[in-house]
């Protein structure tokens, strides 16, 4: 039986996560704990699964590694600085970061995942594939208006292999004649890819990457329309994590057999 520990157990995803987790014979349910809870409940746990927000989800972290559990997480915001952050945290065997209780180099491992839906990490994986073919690339994300920060983790790593794959192929900057712009309107640009966010109350989460050559677009569209679209993801996380190395892993392409 793996122990499972949820923060942000009364969020959206935090609530989905606990009644897929109750629901899996393999699976207990020993902490369901949100904002202001003590994680000393998470002692026991086998896995820690972290759906808070991006302003939380460090300080979390930090303390979960430091107490040596395996964390999961499905929060957002995990720029290259933030996962640098973690892969120090988790490389400094017997150290101990900063707060300095046990040391966070005690074999933990952090699982951090972008998109737990499987057509969603398709979608991104068809993109990177993609992108070496064409010209112009552009992402537009859609969420629901709840949404706390954009552009989404998806984008953001979504944005990162294409951006890879332009570089690997010696692809230069898209296309772009704009000379004059109201601030904004051509989105965010990560790693040299335009990221266009939309919140719009009725949507869950979608994304849609635009790719441009002479004469043809390609689109590749994913629309997760309901949130039990990533518990069979999560489950595999909150299932394969202890066999991981110990350290910073990011995304489940590896568990899904697509890295
Ligand atoms: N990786 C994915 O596949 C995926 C999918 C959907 C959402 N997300 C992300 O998951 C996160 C949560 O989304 P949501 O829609 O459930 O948000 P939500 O606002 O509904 O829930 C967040 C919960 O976290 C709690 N919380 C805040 N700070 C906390 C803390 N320090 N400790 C414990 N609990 C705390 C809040 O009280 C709230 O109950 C967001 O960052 C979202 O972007 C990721």
């Amino acid at each position: 039986m793996i122990k499972v520990g949820v923060l942000g157990a009364r969020g959206r995803m935090g609530s989905e996560v606990c009644r897929t987790v109750g629901a899996a014979d393999d699976l207990q349910l020993t902490a369901a704990l949100d904002i202001d809870d003590t994680l000393d409940a998470l002692a026991g746990c086998d896995v820690v699964v972290d759906f808070t927000d991006p302003a939380a989800v460090m300080k979390n972290l930090l303390e979960c590694t430091e107490r040596g559990l395996n964390v999961v997480v499905g929060t957002s915001g995990f720029d290259q600085a933030r996962l640098a952050e973690v892969a120090g945290w988790l490389s400094q065997a017997g150290a101990g970061p900063a707060t300095g209780e046990s040391p966070a180099g005690s074999g933990a491992r952090v699982l951090v995942v972008p998109n737990f839906s499987v057509g969603a990490v398709l979608m991104m994986r068809f993109a990177e594939q993609a992108a070496r073919f064409f010209a112009s690339a552009e992402i537009i994300e859609l969420h629901h208006a709840g949404k706390a920060d954009a552009p989404s983790g998806t984008a953001t790593r979504t944005a990162a292999m294409i951006a890879g794959a332009r570089a690997a192929a010696g692809l230069g900057p898209s296309p772009d004649a704009t000379v004059t712009e109201v601030a904004g309107a051509r989105g965010a640009e990560l790693g040299g890819v335009r990221v266009h966010s939309v919140r719009l109350a009725g949507l869950v989460a979608h994304q849609e990457v635009l790719l441009g050559g002479p004469g043809e677009t390609l689109t590749i569209r994913h629309d997760s329309l309901d949130r039990v679209s990533f518990m069979p993801g999560v489950l595999l996380a909150i299932r394969g994590i202890g066999a991981l190395p110990p350290g910073l892993t990011v995304g489940i392409e590896g568990m899904l057999g697509v890295s």
